[in-house]
């Protein structure tokens, strides 16, 4: 049996809990948009189309911000096409997806979405195939209140008051020769500088993106960072990470272990921002959008799009389904995100319905909940107040990727208002448990609130629609207060949870 001990403390504060941590990302690719949040012949369906119970999970899963409308969608979009009477819009070929785009949805219906689903809408501009004025045009279309061409016509398709919306994403993934128009550092920064500068003429207080790479394993990696940022620095807030891993040749001790990568990625990006601005004699910080984060298995058929004469309209694309590790692999995600909230303000869970999704609906039918759902709806319902730095003291473990690691990882937060201690943790043993202590002594007189743990004895057990309930987060009856610790054991492979709460 291993064992394993948190220390925290109150004065030890890495930052705040960021809402716009627990952000999502809703793509025009495979079943994301049509007969995932958008299905007029749904039972639950509204006025506009959108699911109703789509809507209600996206709100149980404390969804805070949702980018749209891509990913490598964005490259090749013509936003034009998806205003006005629906009747008389456009089918286009979407060359990302090999698909057609039927734009029965576009800004101002995903707009509406958003309101109902009370998050916060992040938009991206394609800077693949257009370019500054394109995303002149969409920002004046959702931002000016009227009184010129795009405005109006936005007023004209019945949304009187502007958007007002805040994130905006310089295109997506630039660095990818998978992007439509992708671009050499050099080439992108200078146009994302450009398009930020006359962005801001029309609305200087907007929090601008800048891409970063799309992975930490890009040959540019760093390099693309750095010059991008030479390039754009002053204009832009953020400049955005992606990161998707997945089990490969049956290593789960690696799969388990890839927030090393993660930490790694956002410890490299905050150097080479920090460098910049240093060289480029700035005192602002550039922060980091996490823009795109989840478990994917990449080489899985499902993640190939359609090919030859067939550009089918939201086809079944990347619907992986999650097991109990992959759930524990974005539970400790979502560790490091936190654990990183100085450096990240932002990130985007990729994505919401369907596609690489914890949300998942059959056409005209039913939904249910995959098991990457649970860590993401607790701690975006639990994490508050700030994150504590913590000690962690933990017996390692050898993995092919990564060399030693640690077995167990952790973060905390703290709420000075309530007093409530969260410690979210994970066991990435494969073969026991931990006892885990987290020590008291920083918060006197603590009782454990709630201890919930995901893990089940077959780590390889998914969700389906038939069944999304066996595997829930369970009571952990073992965790216990005792002489100013609280003490639990955590099974092999799991994600669990400890809430204390002042006596
Ligand atoms: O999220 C799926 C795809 O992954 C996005 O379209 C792209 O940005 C990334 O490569």
């Amino acid at each position: 049996m291993h064992s394993a001990t948190v220390s925290l403390d109150p004065a030890f504060v890495v930052g705040p809990v960021r809402r716009r941590t627990f952000g999502s990302f809703v793509e025009h690719l495979g079943r994301c948009v049509y007969t995932g949040i958008h299905d007029p012949g749904h039972p639950t369906a509204d006025a506009d189309g959108f699911r109703g119970d789509v809507i209600e999970l996206t709100r149980e899963l404390g969804v805070s911000t949702v980018r749209y409308p891509g990913g490598n969608f964005v490259s090749g979009y013509r936003w034009e096409d998806a205003v006005g009477p629906v009747e008389q819009r456009p089918r286009r070929l979407d060359l990302a997806w090999h698909s057609t785009e039927p734009n029965l949805v576009g800004v101002d219906e995903f707009m509406r979405w958003a309101a109902k689903a009370g998050v916060e809408p992040m938009m991206a501009v394609n800077l693949g195939t257009r370019g500054v004025q394109e995303a002149l045009d969409l920002l004046e279309y959702c931002n000016v209140p009227g009184g010129s061409f795009w405005a109006d016509q936005r007023r004209a398709n019945g949304a009187e008051d502007p958007y007002r919306i805040k994130m905006w994403c310089l295109g997506n993934e630039m660095d990818g020769p998978w992007q439509i128009g992708s671009k050499t550092p050099q080439e992108y920064g200078r146009l994302a500088a450009e398009t930020a500068r006359a962005m801001r003429m029309i609305d200087p207080g907007l929090e601008l993106v800048v891409c970063g790479s799309s992975g930490s394993q890009m040959p540019t990696f760093g390099e693309w960072e750095r010059v991008v940022l030479t390039e754009a620095y002053e204009h832009v807030d953020h400049v955005s990470a992606h990161a998707y891993y997945w089990e490969e040749d049956g290593d789960l001790a690696s799969f388990l272990a890839s927030v090393v990568d993660m930490d790694h990625f956002v410890e490299s990006v905050a150097a080479t921002a920090d460098a910049v601005r240093a060289a480029r004699k700035q005192t602002k910080r550039v922060h980091i959008s996490f823009d795109e984060w989840n478990v994917w298995y990449q080489k899985r058929a499902e993640s190939r799009p359609p090919s030859g004469d067939d550009w089918p309209v939201a086809p079944v694309l990347l619907e992986d389904r999650y097991n109990v590790a992959d759930a524990v692999v974005v539970g400790n995600m979502l560790i490091s995100l936190l654990r990183n909230t100085d450096r990240v303000h932002s990130a985007s869970m990729a994505q919401l319905v369907n596609v690489i999704a914890p949300i998942m609906t059959e056409p005209g039918g039913r939904i249910w909940k995959q098991t990457i759902f649970h860590p993401f709806a607790l701690t975006a319902r639990h994490a508050a107040g700030e994150v504590l730095r913590l000690a962690i003291d933990s017996p390692v473990h050898k993995t092919a990727r990564f060399g030693e690691v640690a077995v167990l990882d952790a973060v905390a937060t703290h709420d000075a208002g309530s007093g409530d201690v969260v410690v979210f943790a994970v066991n990435r043993s494969l073969t026991g448990p931990v006892v885990l202590d987290v020590d008291l002594r920083g918060f006197p007189g603590m009782r454990v609130a709630e201890a919930v743990t995901l893990s089940n004895p077959d780590h390889t057990w998914s969700a389906t629609a038939d069944d999304d309930t066996s595997v829930l987060p369970r009571p952990n009856t073992s965790a216990k207060v005792a002489d100013d610790r609280v003490r639990a054991e955590l099974p092999p492979v799991s994600w669990s949870m400890l809430r204390l709460v002042r006596e």
